[in-house]
């Protein structure tokens, strides 16, 4: 289907227009070129493309002012986007994710690695619905929480994902569930170009298609939905809708894993009450274990059998920390799940976005979260 899809392009400068219509439509692209954001406004809301590529310098509005506003436009709020940028400056990175661009492209560049990101968005946004039948049985919710911030949640949620997915026959989705610094995305090196947003403003008619096409899918299979760019539209989430897109994605994927915020409000809350399992990690030290056991207690009250909360503890070697047996007198409950300090490679691989498990898979941090994956297997499908 890839092979007539409409690319609207927004270029002033014809050299460009001219070798980008070479290069696309060599690879069976249907190509429309405007050179003005206004322009592209009203062809896009006319025409709407399968992917754009805008310069960011441009006549009139700016590409990023162009990007945004395409992404307010129903017809291409979905649309990917790719940016072409004269600088590969971070600001400039930053700016254009910030306006909903899904990828960048520096100026000048090979022909060939324009086709490439071409071809990879527009499979990323054709997602893979259809492709893999649902699940027979309803999937299984596994939420990461800790009581505490920085105990090392997103890397052991995004690294089980991964595990997880390495099992073709497992469709994986990651939701990140801190909706105001949710930072998935850049442990995965995504751009937050679709977010959950794009699925609370359609709760009402929901599907897996679009599910499909708001989901970003990353190279390791596992499906991806983000949390919002800007810290203030978390608020945008009301509990209800989060409802139906947790129970939309239960019933699409085999596994459905959430990063969680550190907090008990209400959206939370649920997440964790609809939870198959609850995996809450903790380091060795004194307040992330004085916050479990407040976590325990808390859990108890809301009727979340013990067995349901399986603890991780992470660092566990660390020389300073706490021992582990301390840790388990003081919650009673043992821990069997541990995770070592994996070092300079462990913090590499989530400042370049790509997990230790696809960059390392045999570092015994990349092994220990393999286990652990096998063991949350096991314990939710049985
Ligand atoms: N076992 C470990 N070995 C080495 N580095 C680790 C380990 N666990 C976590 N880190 C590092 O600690 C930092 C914080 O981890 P992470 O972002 O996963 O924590 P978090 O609990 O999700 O934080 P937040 O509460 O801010 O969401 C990251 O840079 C991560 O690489
Ligand atoms: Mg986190």
């Amino acid at each position: 289907m890839t092979q007539d899809a409409l690319i609207l392009v927004v270029d002033d400068d014809p050299a460009i227009g001219k070798l980008l219509r070479l290069v696309l439509e060599q690879s069976g692209y249907r190509i429309h070129i405007v050179t003005t954001g206004e322009q592209a406004l009203s062809y896009a809301a006319a025409h709407p493309p399968d992917l754009a590529i805008l310069d960011v310098m441009l006549p009139g509005i700016d590409g990023y002012t162009l990007c945004r506003r395409l992404r307010d436009l129903r017809q291409t709020s979905l649309t990917p986007i790719l940016m072409l940028t004269a600088q590969s400056d971070i600001r400039d990175k930053l700016a254009g994710f910030n306006a909903g661009a899904d990828d960048y492209l520096t100026k000048p560049f090979e022909p060939q690695e324009l086709a490439f990101r071409v071809k990879a968005l527009l499979a990323r946004s054709q997602g893979v619905s259809g492709a893999t039948p649902k699940p027979a049985q309803r999937g299984h919710l596994v939420s990461v929480f800790g009581a505490k911030g920085g105990v090392g949640k997103t890397t052991l949620a995004v690294n089980l994902a991964v595990a997880l997915a390495r099992n073709q026959n497992s469709r994986v989705a990651l939701l990140d569930a801190d909706f105001s610094f949710g930072d998935v995305g850049a442990h995965l090196n995504l751009a937050p170009s679709r977010t959950i947003l794009d699925l609370i403003t359609r709760a009402d008619d929901l599907d897996d298609q679009v599910l499909s096409k708001v989901l970003i899918r990353h190279e390791s299979n596992v499906q991806v939905l983000l949390s919002p760019y800007r810290p203030e539209d978390a608020e945008r989430i009301e509990p209800e809708a989060l409802k139906r897109v947790l129970e939309i994605l239960t019933d699409t994927y085999d596994f459905v894993l959430a990063d969680c915020a550190v907090n008990y409000d209400e959206r939370t809350l649920s997440l964790l009450e609809r939870s198959d399992l609850i995996v809450m990690v903790l380091t060795p030290e004194i307040g992330p274990v004085k916050n479990t056991t407040t976590f325990l207690d808390l859990a108890a009250q809301m009727g979340i059998v013990l067995g349901k909360i399986q603890l991780v503890l992470n660092r566990a070697d660390s020389a300073v920390g706490i021992a582990a047996r301390e840790i388990e007198n003081a919650l009673q409950k043992p821990i069997p799940l541990r995770l070592m300090s994996g070092g300079r490679p462990v913090v590499m691989s989530v400042n370049r976005g790509v997990p230790i498990l696809m960059e390392q898979p045999q570092h015994p941090f990349a092994q220990q979260v393999t286990r652990i994956a096998e063991v949350i297997r096991t314990q939710v499908t049985h």
